[in-house]
């Protein structure tokens, strides 16, 4: 029989993460895979859409549990991992990235003794105000084979104790799915589609709690983003927190106004954002994916943050820290202006094949545990 392992996936950024690594599992067939659903993000917006577009198999198991606190939501992936891991062990369990399924379904396995294996080890933003480092912090203490994307997480876990021979640096298996799936994302002309000229707008994404869950900073990066959009056009998909947010705060109104230029949308399918990328001027953003899909298309990234766990992205790519300062992001769009943004170097090891390169450390793992 072959080793059977679990891929865990919960909020939308681990589904591109999950789809690059169930390709190269096609390509390999010693291994069996359950992908597991925790229902952290639900909306169709949010995730079916990227079941489809990515060609993801429908999970085996959906653990249907919704939002809710930290605490509330992280218990609830763990009691229904937890049930599900009891009827039918894997022999190992797959997690990705920094969401609170992460760190919930590896301490679930873990304590039942089912060995974890964490796509995106070893990142530290040293800000331990932010969830996802917390997150990060746990599941690499309860990870056995820690599967890094960029030499920053080697020498961080290196740093923390880990024994070398759990760490492997694999590459970024989200460049996978963006290099793979960039020729059909091209082919929707997406900026075209809502009015935009290519090379000729911004995109923008803000969803952190540090930038939206204040009244008085989402207030402020709403106007700028009003000043900026009345030079370059701006194109908004906004989360659902943000628009959770921005309505408590009673700015609804600033994500309607002057829509012909800071145009707010929906959450937006994998394949139209991929386009809006690729033709943005600029990407103003506060998601660790957009760091890295940015510096990957070599698209300049004003990062709405004053840390990333992703340093890479600043020393060899096309990021540039901004925090949430009015005068650090207009000095950077002046920047832009004026051409003097840097170019960026490839990274890598962001080469599309990191999928390969994770199972084949899956593959090798389960021999070494002697699994059947
Ligand atoms: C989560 C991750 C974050 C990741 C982000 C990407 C954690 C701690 N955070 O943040 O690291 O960058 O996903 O999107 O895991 N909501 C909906 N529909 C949904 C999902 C959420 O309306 O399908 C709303 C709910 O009001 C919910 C809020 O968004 O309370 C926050 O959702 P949650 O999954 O807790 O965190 P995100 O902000 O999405």
């Amino acid at each position: 029989m072959r080793p059977l392992l679990d891929l865990v996936a919960g909020a939308r950024p681990n589904f591109m993460k999950l789809a690059a690594v169930v390709r190269a599992l096609g390509v390999d067939s010693s291994l069996d895979y359950r992908i597991v659903h925790t229902g952290q993000h639900y909306d169709p917006s949010m995730t079916d859409v990227f079941f489809e577009e990515l060609g993801i198999p429908a999970p085996a198991v959906y653990l249907e549990v919704g939002s809710g606190s930290h605490g509330a939501q992280t218990a609830r992936i763990i009691e229904r991992y937890e049930a599900h891991l009891l009827q039918t062990p894997p022999d190992g369990t797959v997690v990705f990235g920094d969401v609170n399924s992460t760190v919930a379904c590896a301490l679930a396995a873990v304590k039942l003794g089912v060995p974890v294996a964490h796509v995106e080890a070893g990142l530290r933003s040293f800000d331990r105000t932010m969830p996802e480092e917390i997150n990060r912090l746990l599941t690499d203490a309860l990870a056995d084979l820690l599967l890094v994307s960029e030499p920053s997480g080697v020498v961080n876990l290196r740093r923390e104790g880990v024994a070398e021979e759990k760490v492997h640096l694999v590459g970024n298996v989200m460049i996978d799915t963006l290099l793979h799936q960039l020729p059909a994302a091209r082919v929707r002309a997406t900026a075209r589609r809502l009015g935009l000229e290519p090379g000729r707008f911004g995109l923008v994404t803000l969803h952190r709690p540090s930038n939206v869950d204040d009244d008085a900073t989402l207030a402020m990066l709403l106007d700028l983003l009003h000043e900026i959009a009345r030079e370059l056009p701006l194109v908004f998909p906004v989360h659902p927190r943000t628009s959770a947010a921005a309505r408590r705060a009673g700015l609804g109104d600033r994500l309607t106004e002057d829509r012909d230029r800071l145009l707010c949308v929906s959450p937006l399918p994998y394949l139209e954002t991929l386009s809006l990328l690729a033709d943005a001027r600029v990407v103003l953003t506060d998601s660790g994916g957009l760091q890295e899909e940015t510096t990957a298309l070599r698209v300049p990234c004003l990062t709405l943050r004053e840390n990333t766990e992703r340093p890479i992205t600043v020393e060899k790519g096309t990021s540039r820290l901004v925090g949430n300062d009015p005068a650090r992001i207009r000095a950077a769009i002046a920047d832009l202006r004026s051409g003097t943004w840097a170019a960026g170097e490839e990274v890598a090891l962001w080469d599309g094949r990191a999928g390969e390169r994770v199972v084949a450390c899956l593959v090798a793992w389960m021999q070494q545990r002697g699994a059947h």
